[in-house]
């Protein structure tokens, strides 16, 4: 890089002193052992979304990285927008970033996502408005590239991701459900989800086929229904003998809405007894709108939001979580302006603060998937 290119994101955010104090810090941390590993020696596995660029431009976050992950998932990297911005113009680069950072650490890595209504570049929307033989033609040439190149080192993809309608009575209601109305679902119907599913099986027959959802964790009456779309979503698909082998729950947790612990794990146990495996993929922790005085009271509250959680997730045979990020300073619940706060605070809903450091929420992981205390 030439001394006039712009500094680097973290750098950028950190002044130098700060960002050397910070990782001194976290040096010393490292002989403390990380989520994945205390995860892993309890049978269970720990992951984090990341961002090539973080990985590469900011060693705070490329060190909490490298001390807490055991699997990753790109945040972005491995989005339609991403590997194909153009048609039949692939771009593998942000995520083999992600791919070769992992590699060089053996971390494993989880595909997100090749189906989705977000994250389409604008001739994707255009081509599948072209009706049904066109959207087929671009899912498969999609397919056809992407799950070839990335065969050898991501075995696990969320083939489509949130495919489930969100009733009325939800933040953003979509439709009388089951399927969410997207552009997928109008160029080919219902069909494009076996579809998808059925081209991946084809293309890499030992790849985990996943489905990631979200909105089916909560004890509201939107989250009741949910639960019964995807339910009924998941029993067509296997009636259809479509190719699946497990879900993933996103948990995106609200604290202001309520949470039964025996309702979960029932619904939990419910896919299980399909046959499909269950993950926790992108677990994150939205604050309710009035919080507790000081950082304190708040991480604590968050805790032990997280940890009834988890115990339901693992009561009901989860063995994999995944967090939405890492470090509270990068969560999208602080820089994505549409789930940000609007009353000037920022969420605490990651296992690590704006510095790095190991909130409640972290230690309460460390109990329920690593056995400690
Ligand atoms: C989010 C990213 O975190 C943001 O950076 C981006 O602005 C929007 O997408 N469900 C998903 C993820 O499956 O892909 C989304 O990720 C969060 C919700």
């Amino acid at each position: 890089m030439s001394l006039a290119a712009p500094a680097p994101t973290g750098r950028r955010l950190l002044g130098g002193a700060v960002l050397a104090a910070l990782l001194a810090r976290a040096a010393a941390a490292q002989t403390s052992p990380g989520l994945g590993t205390l995860a892993r020696q309890h049978g269970f596995i720990f992951g984090a979304a990341v961002q090539a660029e973080w990985l590469q431009t900011n060693p705070l976050f490329a060190a909490a990285v490298a001390r807490e992950a055991a699997l990753l998932v790109p945040e972005w990297e491995a989005k339609f927008e991403a590997l194909q911005p153009q048609e039949g113009r692939f771009n593998f680069g942000p995520l083999d970033g992600i791919l070769n950072w992992g590699q060089a650490r053996s971390l494993p890595v989880r595909g997100h996502t090749l189906v989705w209504h977000i994250a389409m570049p604008p001739w994707l929307r255009a081509a599948l408005a072209d009706g049904p033989a066109r959207a087929r033609t671009v899912m498969q040439a999609h397919f056809d590239t992407v799950l070839p190149r990335t065969r050898a080192r991501i075995r696990d993809w969320d083939v489509v991701n949130e495919a489930v309608a969100n009733p009325l009575g939800s933040d953003n209601p979509s439709a009388s459900g089951p399927l969410r109305p997207t552009p997928w679902l109008a160029a080919l119907g219902p069909a494009y989800v076996p579809l998808a599913f059925r081209l991946a099986r084809e293309r890499d027959p030992t790849l985990r086929l996943t489905l990631n959802d979200y909105g089916v964790e909560e004890d509201t009456p939107a989250a009741d229904i949910k639960r019964q779309w995807l339910l009924a979503l998941l029993r067509s698909l296997q009636d259809q003998r479509v190719p699946i082998d497990a879900v993933g729950i996103q948990a995106h947790l609200q604290m202001q809405n309520p949470f039964s612990a025996d309702k979960f794990t029932a619904f939990v146990r419910t896919l299980r007894g399909m046959g499909l495996a269950v993950l926790i993929t992108e677990l994150d922790v939205r604050e309710p709108n009035r919080v507790a005085d000081g950082f304190a009271a708040r991480d604590e509250a968050v805790a032990a939001w997280v940890g009834r959680f988890l115990t339901a997730a693992v009561e009901g045979g989860v063995r994999t979580v995944l967090t939405w990020g890492l470090m509270d300073r990068y969560s999208w619940l602080v820089m994505d302006p549409g789930v940000a706060r609007r009353d000037g605070l920022h969420h605490r809903g990651l296992p690590l603060d704006w510095e790095g450091n190991r909130k409640p929420m972290w230690r309460v992981m460390a109990r329920i998937l690593g056995g400690q205390g």
